[in-house]
């Protein structure tokens, strides 16, 4: 059965779940996310969340998914001694998936849109006709719901194809175009006249702005960015074989996906800055901040400035849609394998419920300001829902699930698998999923909700 393959190449593999992990989390969120939050100050609090807590949760789905060889809600429920109860948990992540993916999709939309507009060398030129195109953009016409629409079925189809033949290849041939455009545009973007200070802005830490919410921000953002708490990578994991190191491989999308975000980061804070732009300006940074960065920036050569741009905003397509596959895998392993149908026709199930939150959220964002929840559009109430509820409940549970529940000889087996020289890492492994991260998401969470 296709589903139940496996990748055909451990390169195929890391680069998999490499494009799961970077995605507008890296491009988009992380840029806004450091802009808000000080800098410096921030990236170095980031990076102690992806090694003491993303790292230890992603090895945590890979034994889980790896261990299981199933969709979400059936490796959580046939995991030793758990029940189907803990099946709710891989049914969180599949909701959860489904509303990201939902929203996303607006995102990526926007993303598409932007890229046909700096093809047709159009772009908004000053960051006050940006935001009119932007708010324009989203009150009076139907685009983000097209475009929102297109990118789903852009996945869709990929998806279609099964692991190795639809997400593995595309991975392999997308991936290196990603990487590739990344390095141009930092060499680009740093080689701009007063770039330096947006290097600086990133590299040098002002600890006078970190509070008890850079670090809730910062665990939220490296969860995000590692595609962790809503089984998504549990669900990759399926498709790994036995002989898979899981250390090595979370090291390595670990690293890979920092490394995406710091270079974003050597794109978007040195244009800005050198052209006088703020950069803590929030999620709009992409949209109405940064559109004219590239032509003020290089507006002594057109030329390089439209192709700045081109390559900008499809660096962004590229890394957003690597990231909605993995995440319309969940449900497509998910109704391929608790249904009788295909996976084609289990990959129009999880399209078409996903279509039914995309299309209100892009509404939401002007067209129709009524689809709101607690006075927050809804694609902004269903980002914070699935945030700073969905994410760290999946997570903890997991860790949960791994730390308490399942025999520990068993979580050992699986994780050191082919690999002996694993047996060492094994202690801290189990101490971190028993008690430093399940504490840490707790105090998190009960901070936000403002509890604490
Ligand atoms: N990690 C992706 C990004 O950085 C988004 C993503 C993909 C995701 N799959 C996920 C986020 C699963 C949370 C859970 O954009």
């Amino acid at each position: 059965m296709d589903s139940r393959s496996t990748f055909s190449s451990r390169m195929g593999l890391v680069l998999a779940t490499a494009g799961s992990a970077v995605g507008l989390g890296n491009l988009w969120r992380f840029s806004y996310v450091t802009g808000e939050n000080g800098g410096a100050a921030f990236v170095v609090i980031y990076i102690i969340c992806v090694i003491l807590l993303g790292i230890p949760c992603m090895v945590g789905e890979f034994i889980i998914g790896r261990s299981q060889g199933a969709n979400a809600v059936r490796a959580y429920a046939k995991l030793p001694k758990a029940n189907n109860w803990w099946g709710l948990v891989g049914a969180l992540g599949v909701l959860t998936s489904i509303v990201i993916l939902g929203f996303y999709c607006v995102v990526a939309g926007w993303c598409l849109h932007y890229l046909g507009c700096a093809l047709a060398d159009n772009i908004p030129a000053t960051s006050a006709e940006s935001a009119a195109y932007f708010k324009n953009l989203n009150e009076n016409t139907w685009y983000p719901v097209i475009w929102g629409i297109v990118f789903l079925l852009l996945t869709h189809v990929i998806v279609r194809f099964g692991v190795k033949n639809g997400i593995e290849r595309v991975s392999k041939y997308l991936m290196p175009v990603l990487l590739f455009l990344l390095f141009v545009l930092m060499v680009a973007a740093c080689s701009l006249p007063g770039a330096w200070r947006g290097v600086k802005f990133l590299f040098q830490p002002d600890w006078d702005c970190v509070n008890v919410n850079t670090f809730i921000e910062a665990l939220g953002q490296a969860f995000f960015s590692l595609s962790l708490g809503m089984t998504c990578l549990c669900t990759y994991a399926s498709y790994f074989d036995k002989g898979t190191n899981l250390v090595l491989t979370a090291n390595q999308i670990a690293i890979l996906d920092t490394m995406v975000a710091i270079l974003a980061g050597l794109i978007i804070f040195p244009a800005a800055f050198a052209v006088g732009v703020q950069p803590d300006s929030g999620p709009g940074l992409v949209f109405v901040t940064l559109p004219g960065v590239f032509h003020t920036a290089f507006s002594e050569m057109p030329t390089m400035g439209f192709v700045i741009s081109v390559m900008f905003y499809a660096l962004i397509v590229l890394a957003a849609l690597t990231s909605t596959i993995s995440m319309h895998e969940v449900g497509t392993a998910f109704f391929t394998e608790e249904t009788k149908l295909s996976r084609p026709a289990a990959a129009w199930i999880m399209t078409i419920i996903t279509v039914i939150i995309t299309i209100p959220c892009a509404l939401s964002q002007g067209l129709v300001p009524q689809f709101s929840v607690l006075g927050m559009d809804l694609l902004s109430f269903l980002d914070t829902m699935s945030g700073n509820y969905f994410m760290p409940i999946g997570a903890l549970l997991s860790c949960a699930v791994l730390g308490w529940i399942v025999p520990s000889d068993y979580v050992r087996r699986e994780f050191v698998g082919s690999q002996p020289r694993l047996a060492v890492l094994f202690l801290p492994l189990i101490i971190l999923l028993r008690f430093v991260c399940p504490i840490f998401i707790i105090v998190v969470m009960l901070s936000k909700l403002g509890l604490l």
